[in-house]
Formats: C-alpha cells, structure tokens, sequence
C-alpha cells in the first residue's frame, strides 16, 4: 500500500520538530518517497542534513535558494503530492494557515496543494486550548484538512497535559487507514438514489415528502473518498446546483427516477436506494391549476413502481443491493420482511423521531444483512454515519 506514495512533510519551528525526523524514516521504511518542507525556524530545531539523509532528497525552506539559485516551485510541489502532513503544526503556522497567509515555502505549498492534508498541532496546553487555537483548528476542518489531535503527557514546558504532538507511529497509522480506507472501493461501480419524489397533481402542487437527500449525498462523498466510481440520482433537493466531484442526475418523479436508475444499474458493483420514493402518484397530472369550488375534490392516486424491489427481480449474482427502511412499527420484522420480499443484501432501518429520520441533521439506524446479523449505529451526524455505513458494508457483505 505504501511503495511509491509520494508523501510531502512540512516539518514547522516547535520542540517536537525532533520527532518528525522519526515521522520521515517511518514513511521512507514503508517505501514511501518523502518531500520535506522546513519553515525557517524549524531549522532552529532540526538539520536540514539529517532529513535529506534520511529521505535521500533536498530539504527545501525557502522559495528561493540564494547560494545555489534554485526556484523551489511550491505550486509542483504541492501537485507532486498524494497527501502533505505538516507535523508538528505550530500555533503559529496554524494561525496562518487558518488565514490564507503566505509568508514562507511552507505556506505557498499549503495552499497550492491539491491532496488531502493533515496536520498534527504540537504547543503547549493552554496555548492548545486557547479559543483562538481551537478556532483555527476548526476553520482547518471546515476546509477538509485533517486534524490529527494533539495527545496528553509531560510537554517541554515542564507542565502536563494536552497539547503533545500525536507520536510518530499514531501519524503514520492515521494515514496508512486514510490509504487503506481510500482504496477499499477502488475500481467499484457505485449508484446512489436518494431525496423525496414529487408527484405533480397540477403545475403547482405535488405530493412529496421532507427527505433532505443529506444520507444519500453524504453516503455518495465517502465512496468517492475510498475510491469508487459514483453515480448518484438525486430527487428534488437543496443539491439541485452543487457541484461534485462524481456524476449527480436530478430526476423529479418516481418514473423518472425509475428510469435513469434502471439502466444505470445494469452494470453497478453496488446499488444503494436510500429515496423516499412516493407510493403513488396523481392518476391525472391537470395542465392548469386547479380551481377551487364548493364541493370536496377526490384525487385518484396510482400506485408507483417500487425501483428497489424492480432491482432485486434482476439482481446479478455479484451486485451488492442495499436498500433503506423507514418504520414505526415492529421495527425489526418489517425490515426483515422487506429485506426477503424485495431480495436485497441489507436494509437500513431507522425510524423517525425528532433526532433521526428525514430533515435532521443526525441519525441513528440498525444495518440488518441477508446472513442474519445486524449492527447498530450511534446516534451520530449524517456524514459520520455514512462513513460508519461503509465501513458494516465492506465488512458484513465481504466487499
Ligand atoms: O417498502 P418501503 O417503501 O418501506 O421500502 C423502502 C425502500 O424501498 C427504500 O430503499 C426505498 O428507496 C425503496 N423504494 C423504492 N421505490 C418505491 C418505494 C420504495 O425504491 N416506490
């Protein structure tokens, strides 16, 4: 997993710069090639020499090298990179990055950088704890960079408690599971429904439902990150203008969604139906709005295919099928019903209540497979859940 990942270390000025020199030789023993990047005052702290020696490359610090006149382009750098780890993370550097500042090699090759970036706070602890700090760390994970936590212990100011840089080995395991967890959908084919359908009764009004489609986006970004090719299909929702990383298809009725789902499931590693599809659909669609009058007004409904139970009759022997299950009654039966009835590897269940369900932004659901078993989740934000979702299916269903 390791040989040939290109890893780029941003070592920056703080006591546990020492450390970063065993960081390197960790990677550099798994077969990984290792950039480093020193700001100028990590040199205060570590030689330059031993790091070259060790990673067997030039140490850069500056842009510009006055005695050899060399260019150090932080943009190819920054691309050259499959992730940049920059341990230990000063409060300082944290500030700037935090702000967009720009005043080193180090820096410029931050916010160039394409690839996923982690970083490990190392300060003392009420520097650590301080709002500013925290603030900054947040602002770090709110642009997708990884926090890897300082820990507790005895810190150089001679105090004790959080603030330590995670050890180098807790590093290097946070990014051998980013890289395991990366490839392990690598080269699947992965489709998605998800959000309500609207069924027209006239040009105005619908029959739908609150489903905020957040499971089935967030379910479609964690294959993404682990490395499938995905395809979501995606009912009327806030999503309607983002932009993703992978294919979205915005489909308004349950027929419509029925049909650029199907044929996109024909050749799908693993199909996942997480929509809140309407049941059923006005008879007649009117083509004005309708007027009202003195007498009640009876609209004939229709029943709508069931996309996930059309799947399972064509099921392919090695597609994975997983559909979702909301109930409010013998929970668990039903969900086993429907998992038999409509021929599905594994049903999500979750029942609406005012922390789970449709519109809210957490959830909390059992998994039940085909073999029986079952796994319960943590009353957890929707985006940790789909990661949780992943890691039980690759699990139970030996994907
Ligand atoms: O039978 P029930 O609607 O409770 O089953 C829920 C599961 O079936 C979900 O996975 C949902 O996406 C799917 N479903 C469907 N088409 C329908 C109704 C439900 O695919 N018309």
């Amino acid at each position: 997993m390791w040989a040939g990942k290109k890893i780029l270390l941003g070592i920056t000025g703080g006591i546990a710069a020492y450390k970063s020199i065993h960081l390197a030789r960790l990677f550099v023993k798994a077969g990984a090639e290792v950039q480093v990047v020193l700001t100028p005052s990590a040199r205060d702290f570590v030689t330059p020499l031993s790091l070259s020696a060790l990673t067997g490359r030039p140490v850069y610090t500056d842009t510009f090298e006055p005695e050899s006149g060399q260019w150090n382009n932080h943009v190819e750098l920054g691309l050259w990179a499959d992730v940049m780890v920059i341990a230990p993370a000063t409060a300082n550097t944290l500030s700037k990055m935090a702000n967009g500042l720009c005043d080193n090699l180090l820096l410029a090759t931050y916010l160039s950088a394409r690839c996923p970036i982690f970083f490990a706070p190392a300060m003392d602890l009420d520097m650590y704890a301080h709002p500013a700090v925290q603030q900054n760390i947040a602002r770090l994970q709110s642009f997708g960079n990884y926090l890897i936590d300082a820990e507790v212990g005895p810190l150089a100011s001679g105090l004790e408690g959080k603030g330590r840089m995670a050890e180098p080995e807790h590093i290097f395991q946070h990014i051998e599971q980013f890289f395991a967890a990366k490839s392990s959908l690598a080269k699947k084919k992965v489709l998605i429904n998800g959000g309500p359908t609207y069924e027209y009764i006239d040009p105005v009004r619908f029959i739908g439902n609150h489903s905020s489609g957040d499971t089935a986006v967030f379910l479609a970004w964690e294959a993404h990150k682990r490395g499938a090719e995905v395809t979501l299909v995606l009912g009327p929702t806030r999503y309607k203008n983002d932009i993703f990383p992978f294919t979205v298809k915005h489909v308004t009725s349950a027929l419509e969604m029925l049909d650029v789902f199907l044929p996109l499931s024909a050749d799908s590693d693993i199909v996942i139906c997480s929509a809140a599809v309407a049941d059923y659909r006005p008879k007649v669609t009117f083509q004005q709005k309708i007027k009202k009058n003195e007498q009640n007004l009876l609209i004939e409904l229709e029943k709508n295919p069931d996309i996930l139970a059309t799947l399972g009759k064509r099921k392919k022997e090695n597609q994975v099928l997983i559909g979702f299950a909301l109930e409010t009654e013998n929970q668990i039966e039903n969900a086993r019903k429907k998992l038999i009835n409509k021929n599905v590897d594994a049903i999500v269940l979750n029942s609406p209540s005012q922390a789970t369900g449709f519109s809210t932004p957490t959830n909390q659901v059992s998994v039940l497979f085909k073999d029986g078993t079952t796994a319960t989740s943590q009353l957890v934000l929707k985006e940790k859940l789909a990661s949780w979702l992943w890691d039980m299916f690759l699990k139970s269903l030996h994907l």
